[in-house]
Parts: C-alpha cells; sequence; structure tokens
C-alpha cells in the first residue's frame, strides 16, 4: 500500500465509488441486505482539510493509535483496546483519522458489525475519540461531518449510536449534531454502565 500522494478529487471519487459497490453489491429480495465494507487505503489519502485538522480513512499504519486511543477513553467500559481494533481490522467498517501536522489526533469509526436494531438503511457510529490534548477544537464535530458525508455516500439513511449515560460532553456534541435521544439500555457496556442510544438521518435521504 502507498505511503505517499493525495487523493486528488478523481482519485477521491474513484475510492469512495468503489466503496459503494461494496457496500451497495446486489441488491437483495428482501431489499435491505448490506454487502460488507471495505476500507484499508493509504492513511496520507486526505480528502477533507481544514486550516487546524486533516480528515481521512484510516489505512494499516493507524491501527496502533486507533488501539491506544481506544484503550485510554474507553477502557473504563470494557476491553475497547482489544475489541475497537478488531473493527477497525474487520471489513465491516469505515474509520477515519483526524490528523493535525500529519499526526493522528482522532478517529471516528462507522459500520454494520451488529445487527441491534431493526432499522432499515441504518449504520452504526462504533466509536468516536480525539486525543485529550485536542479537545475542545472542533475535531469531533469535523469527524461527525465527515461520517456524515461517508454515510450518504454509502446509501446510508441513518445513523444510530450508543454512549454511556454519564457521558456528558459526548451527548452534547451529538445533540449539536443532528443526532436525537431514542432509548436508554441499561448495563449496555461490559463494565456495566448504561447507554443512551441517539439516531441521526442523514440529509438528503
Ligand atoms: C466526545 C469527544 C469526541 C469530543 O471531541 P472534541 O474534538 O473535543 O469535540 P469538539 O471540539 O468538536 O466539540 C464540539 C461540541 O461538542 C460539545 N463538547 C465537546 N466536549 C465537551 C465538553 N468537555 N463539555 C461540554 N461540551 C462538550 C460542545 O458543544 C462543543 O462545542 P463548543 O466547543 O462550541 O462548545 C471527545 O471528548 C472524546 O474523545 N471523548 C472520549 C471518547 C468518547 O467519549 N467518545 C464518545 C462515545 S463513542
Amino acid at each position: 500500500m502507498g505511503k505517499q500522494g493525495r487523493f486528488g478529487k478523481y482519485g477521491e471519487t474513484k475510492r469512495v465509488d468503489r466503496l459503494r459497490r461494496a457496500r451497495i453489491g446486489t441488491p437483495s429480495p428482501h431489499g435491505s441486505e448490506i454487502r460488507p465494507f471495505r476500507s484499508r487505503p493509504s492513511s496520507d489519502q486526505t480528502f477533507y482539510k481544514k486550516p487546524h485538522a486533516k480528515i481521512s480513512l484510516a489505512g494499516d499504519t493507524d491501527a496502533r493509535f486507533i488501539t491506544r486511543l481506544s484503550g485510554k477513553v474507553f477502557e473504563i467500559y470494557g476491553a475497547y483496546e482489544e475489541m475497537v481494533p478488531k473493527w477497525f481490522e474487520s471489513e465491516m467498517t469505515v474509520t477515519i483519522i483526524a490528523r493535525m501536522n500529519r499526526q493522528p489526533v482522532g478517529f471516528a469509526m462507522i459500520g454494520d458489525l451488529f445487527n441491534r436494531y431493526d432499522i432499515q438503511n441504518a449504520s452504526e457510529l462504533l466509536a468516536i475519540a480525539v486525543d485529550t490534548k485536542k479537545r475542545r477544537k472542533g475535531i469531533g464535530e469535523l469527524l461527525i461531518r465527515e461520517i456524515d458525508r461517508k454515510a450518504a455516500d454509502l446509501n446510508i439513511k441513518r445513523i444510530f449510536l450508543h454512549t454511556a449515560l454519564e457521558n456528558y460532553p459526548a451527548q452534547r456534541l451529538f445533540a449539536g449534531n443532528g443526532y436525537r435521544p431514542w432509548k436508554v439500555k441499561t448495563n449496555f457496556y461490559p463494565a456495566g454502565q448504561d447507554a443512551i442510544v441517539m439516531l441521526k438521518d442523514i440529509r438528503g435521504w
């Protein structure tokens, strides 16, 4: 996998087409079958740029960062230092990375790993995290916007997520970006915390 160069508009269009084909696949007789995601481009293939941070698809070289950050921020909820990298490796997720000065500072992951609810054309925002030193700079919001764009490209109509009932910063971030509370799930996390499930309709549907 190449490490040099960035996606130009043409390269990005081709990549998204590939993802779209991978996800949509052959129409199911039931109308809602979803084929696995596939995301393994070079980690330097930037497709979204802000003055202070760039968002790109995560590549294999980002696995260590994702593992480390997941361990740090999600360990109070369970063994997410092990789980999140496994999700990343699976072909059922798409992960994006935020970088500042080429260093990874945050990531977000969407996917169809768990068939939790009977919602048609929905996917789950499985994880989003920003390095503690880089918070409150709008990076979480950048990641969410790019996830929305990817979701629209992938024919996803709704995104749902779980976050701890006690996780006020995350709930504010999500509520400020179009997610609405749906229901509470008691003992959702392996460590026993309750979760709130939030839901968002993707614009354009
Ligand atoms: C939640 C998280 C991703 C937010 O990332 P971030 O880059 O700091 O978020 P942003 O700077 O884009 O913040 C956007 C908005 O979210 C809300 N927000 C973010 N952090 C907040 C905090 N500590 N307290 C209150 N509101 C907060 C605010 O409304 C903020 O807008 P404002 O700064 O204009 O007030 C980050 O705190 C994090 O990584 N937390 C640990 C992992 C986690 O809990 N993930 C969510 C569950 S999967």
